[in-house]
């Protein structure tokens, strides 16, 4: 008897795009068994050599740090210059431990609408567990770095729990904002692995944890978009343009510029943060470059366009002009 794979071309498409949807899930399972990493196991917290001193000038700023480069970090004295690098890093991991708590929880909410069977559920609890053992790492930094960094504000708390709901109510806008926050950290943290800067060791291994783990989960979240954005009906659409450029951009500022209590704490003032974030262009090109991969994944799938054009511009998210 014929297929209908020959039958129907329609259905041969659905086919293959399903066999090789089955076939990534099956991949990244595999790697979820093979190369995952336990946040105590895998780092000798104990090792002389991982000790962490925030007064270290390993935790210095680098001169192309936006704040690193400002005439008032450098004319701090040299233990405040680690310290408040240390607390720098400190800080984003308790905003990313908090990520993560809220990506764990939408993740948990995206799984229980799953039936019996279904291959994502594999894969979402697989990366449920590798977000739990970051989440351990960051707040095991967190604890020794001496900063008692604080979490959401209540304004971003109340946000937060809507988010959660809708890896239930609507996953693929879900899946953006796990995009948005993951994306311009892994930017960030695949750069600086690269750089020829001297990062302190305990850094450089969390960081490689973490960028491993994360290749699977971004690979998760950018196919499954990819996969059930072009079905959407078109009000879901909308609602996903004009998110797009609003999650983004917010997320990316929460990962990229330092919490109002670190500002507050070192008394950084207003006109420094102007000049190393809000009034910097090559700050604002950092943020649209850490969202590059996004913003093309957004342009492929049709959210882009006119009208959402002009909300990626006014928010400065374009991709940098090639002279810049
Ligand atoms: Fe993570
Ligand atoms: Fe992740």
């Amino acid at each position: 008897m014929a297929t209908p794979d020959i039958l129907d071309p329609e259905a041969a498409a659905a086919s293959t795009a399903d066999r090789a949807w089955l076939s990534l899930l099956d991949r990244l399972n595999r790697q979820s068994v093979n190369r995952h990493f336990d946040a105590y196991a895998d780092i000798d917290w104990e090792s002389p050599a991982l000790a962490l001193d925030p007064e270290d000038p390993r935790w210095e700023l680098p001169a192309d740090d936006p704040l690193g480069q400002t005439g008032w970090y450098r004319q701090l004295p040299a233990p405040t210059r680690a310290r408040l690098g240390c607390d720098l890093v400190a800080s984003k991991m308790k905003i990313g431990l908090i990520f993560e708590s809220i990506l764990k929880r939408g993740l948990l909410e995206f799984a229980s609408t799953l039936p019996n069977r279904a291959p994502e559920f594999r894969y979402a609890y697989h990366e449920i567990i590798e977000e739990a053992q970051h989440s351990l790492m960051f707040q095991e930094f967190v604890n020794r770095s001496g900063l008692d960094a604080t979490g959401l504000s209540p304004i971003h708390r109340l946000g937060s729990r809507r988010i959660i709901t809708l890896g239930r109510r609507f996953p693929q806008l879900f899946f953006l904002f796990v995009l948005g926050g993951e994306d311009p950290i892994d930017y960030v943290q695949r750069r600086e692995l690269r750089s020829a800067r001297v990062i302190h060791p305990l850094l450089e291994r969390i960081m490689r944890i973490h960028v491993t783990e994360e290749a699977r989960h971004l690979s998760f979240a950018r196919h499954y978009l990819k996969r059930t954005v072009p079905a959407l009906p078109r009000a879901r659409r909308v609602m996903l343009a004009t998110a797009a450029p609003l999650v983004l951009g917010s997320m990316a500022q929460l990962m990229l510029r330092p919490s109002l209590q670190l500002v507050a704490r070192y008394q950084i003032p207003r006109n420094v943060i102007a000049e190393a974030y809000t009034r910097s262009p090559r700050y604002r090109a950092e943020t649209a470059a850490s969202l590059a991969k996004v913003r093309k994944l957004c342009t492929e799938l049709g959210l882009t366009k006119a009208p959402y054009r002009v909300l990626w511009k006014l928010l400065r998210l374009e991709a940098p002009r090639a002279t810049n």
